[in-house]
């Protein structure tokens, strides 16, 4: 499929998708969302060589600053919930995506671009970033699962001051705060999420995958994330990795896994 607000690149299996919309701050349209969940749905879904994701901002000023506001006069009680339940699906696909994705930040992550970074699995930013959830000053709140999964990355007390004030933070605040993983120098923040994936793409790609499910099982209420592990690893064990990963530490050599 083409896509008119993404622009993406497969770079040896790790494919890099561009958020493209920089004349308005990468701000995420409903076609951007619709071609978002038609990627990480069926496109990247179906493709079994990719080792992970990273997503990033087109331009030098925004990761992306916020859904795109000029779409919100159209909003009207008897069709907001549809609005909101495509942005909750879309982001839980790529919460929920069996390979790593990873945010690799320059500039505003604001509203649900703040929303989109927290989704991905972990985050990248420069020093240049800027964080925040400002729906507030327009009288609304987080509608793309922001006020949950803020507070889930870095507590309630720390997660309601940002949501409450909509107030920007800077990269090193949200470093000390646990909001991201890693603050690097400009222009470094893809490479240091490709070096990333390129690590996890070293272990066992069943385990990887049934670590992201059990992890995101925690907040899932109609799961028990104890139960989910000892299922996951239960199944972990009849896997050809698992006796490869064995066999090579007896070994003394690298595991060469398959996924199977
Ligand atoms: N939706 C739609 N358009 C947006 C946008 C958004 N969330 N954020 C920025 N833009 C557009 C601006 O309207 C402007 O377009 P124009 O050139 O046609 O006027 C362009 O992007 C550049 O933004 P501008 O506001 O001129 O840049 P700035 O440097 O003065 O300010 C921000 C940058 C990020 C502080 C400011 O754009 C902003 O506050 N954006 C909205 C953030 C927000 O509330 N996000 C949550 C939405 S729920």
């Amino acid at each position: 499929m083409t896509y008119n607000t993404l622009k993406i690149d497969n770079q040896d299996n790790i494919v890099i998708i561009t958020l493209n919309r920089p004349k308005y701050l990468n701000a995420i349209n409903s076609e951007m969302m619709e071609e978002l969940m038609q990627l990480f749905t069926v496109d990247l879904a179906e493709n079994s060589n990719i080792s992970g994701v990273i997503i990033t901002g087109e331009g030098d000023r925004a990761f992306v600053a916020g859904a795109d506001i000029s779409e919100f006069l159209d909003f009207k009680k008897e069709t907001i919930e549809g609005f909101l339940r495509r942005g909750h699906d879309t982001f839980n696909a790529i919460e929920n995506f069996p390979k790593p994705v990873i945010a690799a930040i320059h500039g505003f992550a604001l509203g649900g671009g703040c929303e989109l970074c927290m989704a991905c699995h972990l985050r990248v930013a420069t020093s240049q970033s800027k964080f925040g959830q400002p729906e507030v000053n327009l009288g609304i709140i987080p509608g793309y699962g922001g006020t949950q999964r803020l507070v889930q990355l870095i507590g309630k007390s720390k997660g309601l001051e940002l949501l409450l004030t909509g107030e920007m933070i800077d990269a090193a605040n949200a470093l000390k705060m646990g909001l991201i993983n890693y603050l690097v120098d400009p222009g470094t923040e893809i490479d240091r999420a490709t070096e990333l994936i390129k690590i996890i793409s070293t272990k066992g790609p069943l385990a990887i995958a049934k670590i992201i499910a059990t992890v995101n099982a925690q907040f899932d209420q109609n799961k028990n994330g104890y139960e989910e592990e000892i299922n996951a690893f239960a199944q972990l064990v009849s896997t050809r990795d698992f006796s490869e990963g064995a066999t090579a530490f007896l070994e003394k050599r690298k595991a060469i896994f398959t996924g199977e």
